[in-house]
């Protein structure tokens, strides 16, 4: 049986590999984002059915699960740091404004988008939400967001384990060959990061594809409630 994929965000970088991943399986993958030209082309590529949809606002967010009564695994990708995008003028005003932005294109893209899928997850199905090794630190509001994203997955996998289902983070370190930084990573910085790798490298968008393949696949049944941090050793755990 095929299953049915629904990877939000998934028009570029991190989401658009881990849909060719499970299309390469024969899935049926939908694929969501606010940008449609984007989307359409993507989903023409890879095969994909392309559903535009906000995941922040909750009125897009019922229609799309109006239209997926049933699904297998679902990948909430959305998200971004939206400080990158914006100017900041240090006044308290601006500083909440920042934060919401942050905590809404982060934490409650995949709260409201699990919310409004949880029931339509099959028994054997699997919820991946995406958080980051910036969730470590938390020094900026888009870390912050990230380490409650994590925090509430390990609660919904209590919740989901029951209907059969699992719940589970991947946590990426640098991952280049994608949209995320908007082109302000530094060669100092990006220097930076790789030296704090074990394996010298950045990280590529299939480094993600192939964890959230697994996370997804019947040996996994028994992960849940996880982290997963695909870093190349930039942050440890024991
Ligand atoms: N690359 C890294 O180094 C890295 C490291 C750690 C974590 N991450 C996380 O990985 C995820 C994917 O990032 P990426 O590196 O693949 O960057 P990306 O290429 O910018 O991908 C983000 C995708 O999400 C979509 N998106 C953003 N907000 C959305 C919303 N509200 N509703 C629907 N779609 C939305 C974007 O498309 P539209 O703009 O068209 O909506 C875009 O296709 C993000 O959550 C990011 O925080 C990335």
């Amino acid at each position: 049986m095929t299953r049915i994929v629904l990877v939000t965000g998934g028009s570029t970088g991190l989401g658009k590999a881990i849909a060719a991943r499970f299309r390469a399986d024969g899935d049926t993958v939908v694929i969501t984002g606010r940008r449609e030209d984007r989307l359409r082309a993507t989903a023409a590529e890879l095969g994909a059915r392309p559903v535009p949809c906000d995941a922040g606002d909750p009125a897009q967010v019922a229609r799309l699960a109006a239209d997926l009564p049933e699904l297998d695994v679902l990948v909430n990708m959305a998200g971004g740091n939206t400080d990158l995008t914006r100017e900041a003028t240090g006044t308290l005003e601006d500083t909440r404004a920042a934060w919401h932005a942050n905590l809404d294109a982060n934490l409650l893209s995949a709260v409201l988008t699990t919310t409004a899928l949880l029931d339509a997850l099959r028994p054997g199905g699997s919820i991946i939400n995406v958080s980051s090794i910036g969730a470590e630190y938390a020094v900026s509001s888009y870390g912050a967001a990230k380490a409650a994203l994590a925090a509430w997955t390990a609660g919904l996998s209590a919740q989901a384990g029951p209907k059969g289902l699992t719940a589970n983070v991947i946590s990426p370190g640098l991952i280049e060959e994608t949209e995320f930084f908007q082109g302000k990573l530094t060669d100092e910085r990006r220097a930076r990061l790789i030296a704090a790798t074990h394996d010298g490298r950045a990280g590529k968008p299939d480094d993600i594809a192939e964890t959230a393949y697994f996370l997804a696949s019947p040996g996994a049944r028994h992960i849940t409630g996880q982290t997963l941090h695909v870093n190349g050793g930039a942050h440890t755990t024991r």
